[in-house]
């Protein structure tokens, strides 16, 4: 993924800081397009994921929708060329003025979490002589065979609603006047690769549209959300996710009625491969057991192997002789400051530039000021590339 050229670009920014490979996500973008367009699907990028600007633009430019989860997000959305009327609200927590901005900027479909919060948005919808789309998230306690903290589908999760305080809104729709059920949507939890655990979720989309049809509700759209996983583990050899293995297992397993519409709420699946961590290594030391390489980088910028656990391949960009095993870790005053344990990289050194790779996702939007750190820049390959091939590179501090 990266040339000498612009590892020599690199060696000229303050580190660390994140590198998004925008060819990568256009050529994400463009798959996911013509599969999405060939089944008559609509997704909607989880903004959570990643949220800068530049790459959101790029979404929205090929007409994607979003799925937003707080009232800045929407924001966010609209303010990266979204259209409000491909905008969903998902999240447990939804403030009464979150949902007044939303309902004031007219959103696709507010995701429900709970029969209280139906009654709340009937509320505030009709306090504006408003109709609020909505649509009911069912938990539909199923496995997801992902991280603990990333699966949202079992029954003891916080998300969505059980089967019977569904049956229980449906009982009362009637008096909702402020409020139109438009959809059933589902999200059963994050990196996914299992393709049966999506064939299950269809089959329980299909169980429980069956309940609502038998109570005579039928609903325009089913949400089965985001969640598709990518390959940490070898990003260059899979940069693109397994779009046309996933929407194929939906295709096969879910029933959808005539004119009824299928959306999704991707996010990792779509920015992971394109993001990097770059960090230089500040020092390496020989402990009583192990070897660490110190960069500069730590879990304020990248959360994930410290809340997770999770594994992200690490590259040393300056040199790739010799051979060694290393401990990665950042200079925040916590142990789980790791990114990664026994490592086999090239002999690193101080100065070494290392790469952090598939940090896309859940990276530059997780980071925090602990420690009073610095915020780390994000710098794109359209300008360092342009910038490279004739005026000089543009370098930070
Ligand atoms: C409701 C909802 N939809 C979509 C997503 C996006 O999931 P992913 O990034 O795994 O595709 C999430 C992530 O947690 C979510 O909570």
């Amino acid at each position: 993924m990266f040339n000498e050229s612009i590892i020599e670009t690199f060696r000229q920014i303050r580190t660390p800081f994140y590198y998004y490979d925008m060819d990568l996500l256009r050529r994400t973008l463009a798959e996911l397009k013509a599969l999405t367009d060939g089944y008559g699907y609509t997704v909607h990028y989880a903004l959570k994921a990643n949220a800068e600007e530049r790459v959101l633009r790029e979404i929205s430019s090929m007409g994607f929708g979003a799925d937003c989860v707080s009232g800045n997000e929407v924001k966010r959305a609209l303010a990266s060329g979204f259209s409000a009327e491909e905008i969903v609200f998902a999240g447990v927590g939804k403030t009464d003025e979150e949902i007044d901005f939303a309902l004031d900027a007219g959103i696709f479909c507010f995701n429900c979490e709970s029969e209280q919060e139906v009654a709340v948005i009937n509320e505030l919808a009709r306090a504006k002589g408003r109709v609020a789309s909505i649509a009911l998230r069912v938990n539909p306690d199923i496995e997801a065979n992902t991280h603990r903290h990333i699966s949202t589908g079992k029954a003891d999760h916080k998300f969505g609603m059980s089967e019977s305080e569904v049956d229980s809104v449906i009982d009362r729709l009637g008096e909702l006047e402020a409020v139109h059920l438009s959809g059933i949507h589902f999200h059963i939890g994050s990196q996914i690769l299992e393709l049966d655990n999506y064939r299950d979720l269809a089959r329980s989309a299909n169980r429980i549209q069956a309940k609502f049809r038998a109570k005579g509700v039928e609903v325009a759209h089913i949400n089965l959300g985001g969640g598709l996983g990518v390959d940490y583990f070898n990003p260059d050899k899979h940069p693109i996710a397994d779009f046309a293995g996933f929407f194929a297992a939906i295709h096969e397993a879910l029933d959808v009625l005539p004119g009824q519409k299928v959306h999704f709420e991707l996010g990792r699946s779509i920015v992971c491969q394109m993001g990097s961590l770059i960090s230089r290594v500040l020092y390496t030391k020989s402990g009583a057991k192990k070897r660490f390489a110190i960069v500069d980088a730590g879990m304020t910028e990248l959360l994930r192997p410290a809340l997770y656990q999770s594994f992200h391949r690490i590259q040393n960009l300056s040199n790739q002789t010799g051979v060694g095993m290393y401990d990665v870790v950042g200079p925040i005053c916590e142990s789980s400051d790791t990114f990664g344990t026994e490592v086999m990289l090239p002999e690193t050194n101080r100065g070494d530039l290392l790469a952090i790779r598939s940090a896309g996702a859940y990276g530059q939007m997780m980071a925090s000021k602990y420690n009073l750190r610095d915020e780390a820049k994000a710098y794109y390959s359209d300008d360092l590339a342009v910038e490279n091939r004739g005026r000089g590179v543009a370098v930070c501090c």
